[in-house]
């Protein structure tokens, strides 16, 4: 057992995305999904308590100028899975999947319907921007569903009571409609809450086309692309593109279930498609 710090209340990373799989588990109804309370054990609520008290505009802005220069190292994508199954908790080797493998899973899924290689592709690396956990940021700021600071926090975040004790509440200008910015602005300029979604569509989005960017972006957004919230401050072109943020929100949720990726059979494949779209080292 790990010794767990104050400010990692989640025993794995993957207990968030558990979590929002149970809360969105297909043929629930709409009263039990209004219960996602239920679903959500102490620690799950306790991250979402850190989480949407210390995700401040200000923090917002620190990490983006931390991370989002790339600044930091040149890997492969595939170093940087490897660094990444570094990642072990107090996960079971024998039932949980190890990261690379919900990465497989992911990108297998979408393949199996025969979607275009971008979209595998942005499978496979979709939750590369877990490292961050790696680089020493608390759970909070690594994982979560992503929200606009700086604005208003819609009552379609899950936890909306957990804002009271985020300082920006406290700034008027922060907790109107629009807040900072202009309406229909886009959300490009829009600052969500910082996360791994931001982090991998940064360090991806030179390779890769504007769908699976959406994709990678936006891809723990559920108050916008499962509720339809912040239409206020989305353009056209990010309604047309949220449509590959819910395609892709699917395959994200519901791969998990099934069986363990054959990961020595399918590997060349995913080396094939990797180097189709990526040099050998990118800035991370
Ligand atoms: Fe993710
Ligand atoms: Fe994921």
């Amino acid at each position: 057992m790990q010794h767990r710090v104050d400010n990692a209340p989640l025993q794995q990373l993957d207990d968030w995305d558990d979590f929002v799989a149970t809360r969105y588990r297909q043929g629930k109804s709409e009263e039990e999904f209004r219960n996602y309370k239920a679903d959500a054990n102490p620690t799950v609520t306790e991250f979402y308590r850190q989480n949407h008290a210390h995700q401040t505009l200000d923090f917002v802005l620190s990490k983006k100028a931390e991370y989002c220069s790339l600044s930091r190292e040149k890997k492969s994508i595939w170093e940087m899975a490897e660094y990444l199954n570094t990642l072990v908790d107090d996960s079971d080797p024998d039932t949980d999947l190890t990261q690379i493998e919900h990465l497989l899973q992911t990108a297998e899924a979408i393949r199996k319907d025969g979607h275009p290689r971008w979209f595998i592709v942005a499978g496979f690396v979709h939750d590369l921007g877990k490292v961050l956990c790696l680089y020493g940021e608390p759970q909070w700021a690594v994982v979560g569903d992503t929200f606009p600071v700086g604005c208003r926090y819609s009552d379609q975040i899950v936890f909306p009571e957990f804002f009271a004790a985020n300082p920006d509440s406290d700034i008027p200008d922060y907790q109107n409609r629009y807040g900072i910015y202009e309406p229909n602005c886009g959300l490009d300029k829009v600052h969500l809450s910082f996360g791994h979604d931001e982090y991998i569509y940064q360090a991806t989005r030179s390779y890769l086309p504007e769908e699976a960017q959406y994709m990678l972006r936006y891809h723990s957004f559920y108050a916008a692309h499962r509720h339809g919230a912040y239409r206020h401050l989305m353009s056209e072109q990010d309604e047309r593109m949220f449509e590959w943020v819910r395609k892709f929100n699917l395959y994200d949720l519901y791969s998990k279930g099934r069986e363990r990726p054959k990961t020595r059979q399918i590997l060349p494949y995913y080396q094939d498609l990797v180097s189709d779209f990526f040099p050998d080292k990118i800035a991370w």
